[in-house]
């Protein structure tokens, strides 16, 4: 314990007396120079108030002065003077308390042989406890709270038989108690909290029968709590956070005059029936949760009793009538659904016992995110909207938000806290976040402390924590000794035990610590719990600074792993390869979404598609349809690699290929880069992959929206097809009628743009138009000649004029006519105005590579004999098909295309 109130009796009053007398008086010369040195080692200086004459014994030091709780006199000393006028002063009291002394206990202390009184508390005092402590046998109070000491507790300190008085907490000492503790025959007050020892209490303590408060929480000692502690005169006894075990001492009910007794996580074994709860008289606060209790609640207990904690039990029955006049916790017990019509109790217990069958309901979310202990909402990096969370959770409370997708619990009263808030602030700049908002509001929790997601859909979901630590200096202060140690469950599983904010992040406040968690949604519920098991320090900085806290938290269907990938991408992952989605990396942007170039950490070049927006169907359909998509595999098809579902912008992670999109390749100014042989296999590429996606794959593909500038070329110059499938993320249409058409102008089918009649057929029809640019080294509309600013008009007067062959790529310096004409042919096929006649993709390849032969003649569609009508302004072209405003984008001009290596605008990008 931090500030100790400790009990001065005599000695004050007998320095009163003593101030008075006169001049001659000196300190001893050891004293002197004892406290000189010690002063010295510890960077300590005596304020010029009390050194007044250069000897310690003046001034404050004999006046009657006040130095407890007077900041003003500290460092401080008291001393005692005999002998008359020529008297010897010596040291009795010493007390440099929470200046942040440093180093190790000054051997000189052990010349000051007359203290009674020594405080050295709340510094950052390191090594040992000398056992020349034992030599100083006047002393009766003595603190080291809160430092930085190790190692054990030395035997010697039995010599001190007048001690009354003993703190030792929150150290870093170890070993168990030396049984000779047990000698202090006046001890009367014991702090070993969060001290570092362990083992069973030695049974010599049993001699300690004047013992009234011992607090002794947060070690790890074992055994059963002994019985001896019945003969104790125990006003105070705190143990939580030990490794005991067994039934409550049977003598407890001897200790009448407990005013508070916490016995919380002490893995207890008991039915409650063989204490007299009613007996303690005084009792004020009985902290007995995180036990094992079973059996019913006392029928009567003491009047006093008004805090009392059975959480974390398995008690049922029926709830006494004393419940009514007190703070009572019942919280994750065995107490049915019929609690809650207890008017005593605070509404929605029923909710917070174990199997709780609240909150099951339909799925209406497939996410949440909170920021926790916030008043407004805030927009995380990670494109999570995080809701606030500001509302006050009493002792014993819950809430549940409006929709309902979330919720909160509260359980515990903060011990000792003046006010006890459960919501911190800080307006450090946090490290380690981009989100240093996020962290600025925390939430902290004397007990337990849960969030609920409610109503989500069912599946495996990556549960993201993040925490950082507020009030633990990174310097050498004994504030910084302060240990924040809670235990993390994600639905009923414990995923850290004794975990320290503070200490994952290498030491370091204001630090931001992100623990991620897989974790299956069954019962369309999830339950998130930060569980204090009475570990760490609880009053440093201040009273009633300790248990969970946590600053914000969310929840997405997991990360779905690509089978057959190793790397699972997680949105963190794909932002840093990204370079935070930076401009510079932009490769392109469409209907879908934008596209950036990234480089894994493993090296790897790839592509990313931040989605625009999500699909219509929930999170986890649209991931098995990434699956389903990513099982689609073909040397002529771009390779996506895996999918990020966290966040509200899906993220698809594609190979990503060196030489860009096809439009680029042929439709740049000067000297085309693509000779005859590869623009002939860049068209086979194509219709095989099609091919593959319409008659072979596993799953029957339309790709709806191929085009040169979704054609991507490797480092060999092959091609392959991108965003198959993602027509089919967006539409999923069960006829063959698409409510919705999907393409680009220039490219789009006749029967699909004005009918949305949609087969494989209109990728065909696609492919046409993307082989015939290939051979011309044009886009299929282009405004630079006017006699051909229709790839369809110009061609078809070629061919019905014989000259098929002058439509390719005057660029070229040399093509193999066999194979242009082959092409032409087919690409005149591919774009008839009929479905029906136009040839499969399989066929199409057979044409192209001559296995078959391409028929000679084939009708001129009339989609272009209306087109000649009304000079290039065909009906289909300007109906509105898709129901959307008519501001329909006008069929790609080259200064359009410039820049759309996957995607270029489909229709109705109002979606
Ligand atoms: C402490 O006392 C010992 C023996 O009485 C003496 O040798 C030593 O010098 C003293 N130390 C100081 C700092 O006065
Ligand atoms: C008291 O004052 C004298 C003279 O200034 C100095 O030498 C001595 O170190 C002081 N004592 C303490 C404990 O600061
Ligand atoms: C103490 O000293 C004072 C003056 O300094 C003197 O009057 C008094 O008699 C002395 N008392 C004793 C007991 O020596
Ligand atoms: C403690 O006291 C015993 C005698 O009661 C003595 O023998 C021993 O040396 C003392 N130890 C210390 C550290 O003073
Ligand atoms: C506590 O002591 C142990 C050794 O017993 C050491 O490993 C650890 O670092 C110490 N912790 C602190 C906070 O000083
Ligand atoms: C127990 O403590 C009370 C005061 O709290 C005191 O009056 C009584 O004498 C003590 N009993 C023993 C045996 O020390
Ligand atoms: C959740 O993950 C586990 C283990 O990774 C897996 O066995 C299980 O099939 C997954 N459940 C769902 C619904 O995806
Ligand atoms: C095509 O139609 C647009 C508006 O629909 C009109 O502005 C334009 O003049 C037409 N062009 C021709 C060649 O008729």
């Amino acid at each position: 314990m931090g500030r100790r109130r400790q009990v001065l009796h005599g000695a004050a009053l007998s320095l009163l007396l003593l101030a008075a007398v006169a001049d001659a008086q000196q300190t001893d010369p050891g004293d002197a120079a004892a406290l000189n040195a010690v002063f010295a080692k510890l960077g300590q200086k005596a304020l010029s108030s009390w050194n007044i004459s250069g000897d310690p014994c003046t001034g404050a030091a004999t006046d009657n002065t006040n130095i407890d709780n007077n900041p003003p006199f500290n460092p401080a000393i008291k001393c005692e003077c005999t002998g008359g006028n020529a008297s010897v002063c010596r040291v009795t009291r010493l007390k440099i308390y929470a200046l942040d002394a440093v180093g190790p206990i000054p051997e000189e202390l052990r010349n000051l042989t007359a203290l009674t009184n020594l405080d050295l508390s709340q510094n950052y005092l390191t090594g040992p406890l000398p056992s020349f402590i034992g030599e100083l046998t006047r002393m009766q109070y003595m603190s080291f709270g809160i430092n930085a000491l190790s190692g054990p507790l030395p035997k010697e300190l039995r010599n001190l038989t007048d001690l009354v008085s003993l703190s030792v907490s929150s150290n870093n000492f170890s070993g168990s108690l030396p049984s000779e503790l047990g000698d202090l025959a006046k001890l009367e007050q014991l702090y070993i909290d969060s001290a570092g020892f362990s083992g069973p209490l030695p049974s010599s303590l049993s001699k300690l029968t004047k013992m009234k408060t011992l607090w002794a929480s947060d070690n790890d000692f074992t055994g059963q709590i002994p019985d001896y502690i019945g003969t104790w005169n125990l006003t105070d006894l705190r143990f939580q956070g030990n490794s005991f075990q067994g039934p409550l001492p049977a003598t407890l009910s001897n200790l009448i005059q407990l005013t508070s007794l916490v016995l919380r996580n002490c893995r207890i074994s008991d039915t409650l029936l063989s204490v007299n709860f009613s007996k303690f008289t005084s009792l004020n606060l009985l902290f007995l949760g995180n036990n094992s209790l079973s059996g019913s609640l006392p029928s009567s207990v003491g009047s006093m009793l008004k805090n009392l904690d059975f959480s974390y039990n398995q008690l049922t029955g029926s709830v006494p009538s004393w419940a009514r006049n007190s703070q009572l916790n019942l919280v994750a017990n065995n107490f049915g659904a019929d609690i809650s019509s207890n008017s005593a109790l605070p509404t929605g217990l029923d909710c917070l016992q174990r199997n709780t069958p609240c909150f099951l309901g339909s799925p209406k979310s497939s996410s949440f995110a909170v920021d926790c202990g916030s008043d407004r909402p805030i927009s995380g990096s990670d494109n999570s909207l995080y809701e606030p969370d500001a509302v006050t959770l009493g002792a014993a409370s819950y809430y549940v938000t409006g929709e309902p997708t979330w919720g909160a619990s509260n359980v515990g009263r903060f011990m000792d806290a003046s006010n006890g808030s459960s919501i911190i602030y800080s307006s450090h700049q946090f490290l380690n976040t981009l989100d240093t908002e996020l962290f600025r509001n925390a939430r902290m929790s004397p007990s337990s402390l849960r969030y609920y997601g409610i109503g989500l859909e069912n599946g495996n979901y990556t549960v993201t924590l993040q925490f950082a630590e507020f009030a633990f200096p990174d310097a050498q202060s004994w504030k910084s000794r302060g240990r924040r140690v809670f235990d993390i469950y994600v639905q009923g599983e414990r995923k850290e035990q004794n975990f320290d904010i503070r200490k994952v992040a290498g030491g370091k406040s204001y630090t931001a610590v992100r623990k991620q968690y897989t974790v299956p949604v069954t019962k369309n519920f999830l339950e998130i719990h930060l569980f204090w098991a009475g570990k760490g320090t609880c009053c440093i900085p201040d009273q009633g600074y300790y248990g969970p806290a946590i600053s914000a938290l969310s929840a997405t269907p997991k990360l779905y792993s690509i089978v057959g990938r190793p790397n699972v991408l997680s949105y963190g992952e794909l932002r840093s390869a990204t370079d935070n989605f930076s401009p510079n990396n932009l490769l392109g942007q469409g209907g879908y979404g934008s596209v950036y170039k990234g480089k894994l950490t493993d090296g790897r070049f790839v592509a990313v598609k931040q989605l625009s927006e999500a699909s219509h169907q929930g999170k986890k359909e649209f991931a098995t349809e990434i699956e389903t998509i990513s099982r689609v595999q073909h040397r002529n098809l771009v390779k996506l690699y895996g999918c990020c579902l966290e966040g509200n912008k899906p993220l698809l992670v594609y190979e990503c290929l060196e030489n860009g999109s096809l439009d680029h390749a042929l439709f740049g100014k000067g000297k085309s880069s693509l000779d005859w042989p590869t623009r002939f296999e860049i068209c086979l590429g194509v219709a095989r992959g099609l091919s593959y996606l319409h008659e072979e794959s596993s799953i029957r593909v339309v790709h709806r929206d191929i085009k040169a500038s979704n054609i991507l070329l490797d480092a060999n110059l092959n091609p392959k097809i991108s965003d198959f499938g993602l027509a089919k993320l967006y539409d999923d249409q069960k006829t063959h009628v698409s409510t919705k058409v999907a393409g680009t102008f220039g490219y789009l089918a006749p029967e699909y743009a004005m009918r949305g009649h949609m087969t494989e057929k209109i990728d065909v029809f696609a492919f046409g138009v993307v082989v015939l640019e290939t051979l011309a080294g044009r886009p299929n509309y282009s405004t630079e000649d006017e006699n051909k600013v229709y790839i369809f008009e110009w061609v078809w007067e070629l061919y019905e004029n014989n000259h098929p062959l002058d439509m390719v790529d005057q660029r070229l310096e040399e093509f193999d006519s066999e194979e242009a004409l082959r092409a032409i042919k087919v690409s005149l096929l591919c774009t008839q105005g009929s479905p029906h006649q136009r040839p499969s993709m399989s066929r199409v390849v057979a044409m192209l590579t001559g296995d078959v032969e391409a028929p000679d003649v084939v009708t001129k569609p009339s989609y272009i004999t209306e087109w000649q009508i009304t000079g290039g302004n065909t009906t289909y072209m300007s109906t509105d098909v898709s129901g959307q405003p008519s501001s329909a984008p006008r069929p790609n001009s080259p200064s359009s295309r410039t820049s759309s290596p996957f995607l270029s605008s489909v229709m109705d990008e109002g979606r």
